[in-house]
């Protein structure tokens, strides 16, 4: 199996793991009849399908569910025992118990679910998966006779046929992966109000009332809405229901999203994905509590939520997971009260000044004179977590904050002072900064278009006279590189995209040439695309010196890295083995180079082929990334050449393959590998290659979780590392090369994970390891 193919079936075991068709080909359950393992029930139509799943990449929780058969991601629109999952399949049993009722056994005695009607003791009953996607139990004689069903029982998606009955609630799930009751719900109230509710009490959003048609709140129901709602009232009972408009629609639901966002949602074949139809709230930050305490919420921001300054995630693998309820966590203890609340110990305690934010609804109005006397009532109140002074008005707060949001215009915006530990604060503390957030240099919205991200908020610049000297770049003449570099006769590397050689301007500076190939744009847009690249300076990123653009060559300049590339000096067997703090240098100035190049230059670059080949090492073996920029000068042919380029496999993320968007975070994936190469010194494709079931990535975790990461350590070390560090930077790494982008963390993080910053959690067994004989969480 060439690594390629190792990879792809890799990819097929995460996508095929739920899908896998069993031989219990029925669409129900009668008395004598049980469903266990991989079994499942079809409807007669064939549009759903019941059985074990889980989306929980990390451990063994499987739930029984109903999902849509045609549909390739899979989409569990009701879950039985979604609070109580089992962890071995094929030790767990659905079947018609004693009583009649449909249950769910887990070691074929402990009851975890049941459908818990009350059903006289002579009836027979059978379950059946309807081709709407109702789960009924029934007379098993006679199937009009229904004493249960999913329709009536619905966990977190209305769809079409479901019955909404007054006071009947639906329920988020806890995180994208983990189906239990989440803190958001969807009910329709008394008088006919849909609304969104927090911890079932805190409503956030109502539709208005139902006017005979429609919510009035919801217009987006008049116009173009695939689907009709109607009002059912008969002597029996009182609901609504919906049904599809339309025969060419497919799947469609009516989500509560663990956004705490109500998702109207429809799948699109061509595409393969959801796409929404509508959302309500329309606005992220309107839902109540979302960030958590101490969090932060940002319209603006792709990820929405980031800690106030001082504080950190309380749990990063939520974060990880969507779910952000959680909030954050103080870094710093207060050190000026002294836990009793009643003494001053200690430096002062410093308030951190945020402006422009929506400020938190539950303070107190305090009657005082002055800015002065309100910071004062806080600091000397040691529940008193903030304050805000608006020239007229004190308000603050004694517990913990919650709904902020920053960037914020809109009523209730206001200057917040914040409590923190003086050591967060130290000497000067600047003023009417939104920066204090520690995410709020990270970007706004990013924009993609092919492999280049850029921020929008930021104008490109632009540049139209080019003289010999331009953005601190030279334009070089052909003729002049071609003698600088004895006409490219000292040849350093046939890297991706062309070869590179080495030159000595008469100034006696050493650089490095390299000659692209299969450049088709102009000179034109060729000049502006490198005068950008010109603007991205890092002590980590290689230095850029110039470009030629002559006729059909093409070439960049590059400042000259004597101690070549890392491959050299940590895979190709080699007297001077780089010692680990070395290495952990190395991976930490990578780290801070991607950052630099994700989440704070002008433009924001994917370098997209991130291998130890394309990291070049200064005279004091400091790293410096080469090649960024390179996805965005050659465009689409960029992504072709690297699929199909056996080199990169091993780096690259899953998301190159299936064919998603990608994102900064396909650096982070190809970032993992590559650490796990610095920790291991040998290649993770070659420990594949020497023994099918032995992948090193997939040991990797496994030793991780053991917490045995000593054997990871390159053995020419002898044992020789700092076992902090060597812990830090296998966890990181393992949780860099998890298959969900939206597991692994930002460059940024990885820098304060490195740095120590931020603690490292366990990683999570990825999904892509699964079938390779490791077992995901006992
Ligand atoms: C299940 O039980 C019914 C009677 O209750 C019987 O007719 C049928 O043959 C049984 N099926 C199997 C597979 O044993
Ligand atoms: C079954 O229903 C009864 C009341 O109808 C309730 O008290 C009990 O908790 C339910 N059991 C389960 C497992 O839902
Ligand atoms: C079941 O039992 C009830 C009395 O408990 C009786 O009225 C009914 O006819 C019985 N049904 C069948 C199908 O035997
Ligand atoms: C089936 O049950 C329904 C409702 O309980 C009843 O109206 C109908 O007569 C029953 N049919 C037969 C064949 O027993
Ligand atoms: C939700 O409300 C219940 C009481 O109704 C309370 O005990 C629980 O702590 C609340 N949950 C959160 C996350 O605040
Ligand atoms: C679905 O895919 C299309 C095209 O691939 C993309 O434009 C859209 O944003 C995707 N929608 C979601 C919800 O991911
Ligand atoms: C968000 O909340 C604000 C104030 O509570 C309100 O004015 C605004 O209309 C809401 N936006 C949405 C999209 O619901
Ligand atoms: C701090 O304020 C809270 C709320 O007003 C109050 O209950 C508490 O007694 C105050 N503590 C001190 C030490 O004044
Ligand atoms: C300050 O806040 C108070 C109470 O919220 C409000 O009545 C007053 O108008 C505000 N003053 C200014 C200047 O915004």
């Amino acid at each position: 199996m060439t690594p390629r193919n190792a990879f792809l079936v890799l990819m097929f075991s995460i996508i095929s793991f739920a899908i896998i068709c069993s031989s219990h080909a029925s669409d129900s359950i009668t008395s004598n009849q049980s469903l266990s393992g991989d079994q499942r029930l079809f409807s007669v139509g064939g549009n759903f399908v019941l059985g074990f799943f889980s989306k929980d990449e990390s451990s063994s929780k499987f739930y029984i569910g109903i999902w849509y058969k045609r549909v390739s991601e899979l989409t569990p629109i009701w879950v039985a025992n979604r609070a109580t999952p089992v962890s071995d399949i094929t030790k767990s049993l659905l079947h018609i118990s004693k009583d009649g009722n449909l249950a769910l056994l887990e070691q074929s005695k402990s009851l975890i679910w049941s459908t818990n009607a009350t059903i006289s003791s002579n009836f027979s009953t059978a379950a059946v998966l309807q081709d709407n996607g109702n789960l009924i139990l029934t007379d098993a004689d006679n199937s009009s006779n229904i004493f249960w069903q999913s329709f009536d029982n619905p966990t977190h998606i209305w769809f079409a046929g479901s019955k909404i009955k007054l006071n009947q609630r639906i329920i988020s799930w806890k995180n994208s992966e983990d189906p239990a009751p989440g803190l958001f719900s969807n009910v329709l109230q008394e008088d006919t109000q849909n609304v969104l509710q927090w911890n079932m009490s805190q409503t956030y959003w109502t539709s208005g009332p139902w006017n005979g048609h429609i919510f009035t709140g919801l217009p987006e129901m008049t116009s173009n809405y695939p689907f009709k709602l109607t009002r059912v009232i008969n002597s029996e009972e009182s609901y609504f229901t919906f049904t599809l408009v339309g025969n060419a629609l497919g799947p469609f639901v009516y989500k509560i999203d663990v956004s705490g966002q109500m998702k109207a949602m429809m799948w699109i074949e061509s595409t393969k994905n959801w796409t929404s139809v509508f959302v309500v709230p329309d606005n992220q930050c309107n839902v109540t509590k979302f960030c958590g305490p101490f969090g932060s919420c940002n319209e603006q921001r792709q990820q929405h939520c980031s800690c106030l300054k001082g504080f950190s995630q309380r749990s990063l693998k939520d974060w990880a997971l969507s779910d952000y309820s959680g909030g954050c966590v103080r870094a710093t203890p207060l050190q000026y009260c002294d836990g009793t609340g009643s003494d001053y110990v200690g430096e002062r305690d410093k308030f951190f000044q945020m402006s422009s934010v929506r400020l938190p609804d539950d303070g107190q109005s305090l009657l005082v004179g002055s800015d002065d006397e309100c910071m004062q009532a806080c600091l000397y109140n040691c529940s008193c977590t903030a304050y805000s002074y608006n020239g007229t008005s004190c308000t603050v707060w004694y517990s913990d904050l919650y709904n902020l949001q920053d960037q914020y215009e809109g009523s209730g915006e206001g200057t917040l002072y914040l409590r923190l530990a003086a050591s967060e604060l130290p000497s000067h503390h600047k003023k009417g900064s939104v920066s204090g957030l520690v995410a709020g240099l990270v970007a706004a919205s990013l924009v993609c278009f092919g492999i280049l991200c850029i921020l929008v908020t930021l104008r490109r610049r632009r540049r139209r006279a080019f003289k010999l000297v331009m953005g601190g770049l030279v334009a070089f003449r052909y003729s002049d590189l071609q003698r600088v570099t004895k006409n490219f006769s000292d040849k350093l590397g046939a890297g991706s995209f062309g070869s590179v050689f080495k030159g000595v301007l008469p100034d006696s500076t050493a650089i490095a040439v390299k000659k692209l190939e299969g450049l088709r744009q102009g000179e034109k847009q060729f000049r502006a695309e490198v005068s950008t690249l010109g603007t991205i300076q890092h002590v980590n990123l290689v230095p850029f010196r110039g470009f030629c653009a002559e006729g059909k060559e093409r070439l960049l300049v590059f400042e000259y890295m004597p101690n070549g590339s890392l491959d050299s000096h940590l895979i190709h067997g080699n007297d001077n083995v780089l010692g680990w703090s070395t290495r952990y240098r190395i991976a930490l100035g990578i780290a801070r180079g991607l950052e630099y190049l994700h989440e704070k230059c002008r433009e924001c670059i994917i370098h997209c082929d991130i291998k130890p080949e394309n990291i070049l090492l200064d005279a004091e073996f400091n790293p410096k990334v080469a090649d960024f920029g390179l996805a965005k000068l050659l465009g689409r042919e960029f992504s072709h050449v690297l699929t199909s380029m056996r080199g990169t496999i091993g780096y690259l993320a899953p998301e190159w393959i299936t064919g998603l968007a990608i994102t900064p975070k396909a650096d982070v994936y190809s970032f993992g590998m590559m650490l796990l190469e610095i920790i291991s010194g040998k290649r993770n494709r070659k420990q594949l290659a020497e023994s099918g079931d032995y992948y090193f990535p997939a040991q990797a975790v496994v030793k991780v979780r053991e917490d045995m990461v000593q054997c990871l350590l390159d053995d020419r070390l002898q044992g020789n590392a700092n076992m902090d560090e060597l812990v830090i930077a296998c966890r990181v790494a393992c949780w860099c090369i998890q298959g969900l982008e939206s597991q692994r963390p930002t460059m940024g993080l990885v820098v304060r994970m490195l740095e120590g910053i931020t603690e490292v959690s366990i990683p999570p067994i990825p999904g892509i390891f699964r079938g390779l004989g490791i077992d995901a969480d006992e």
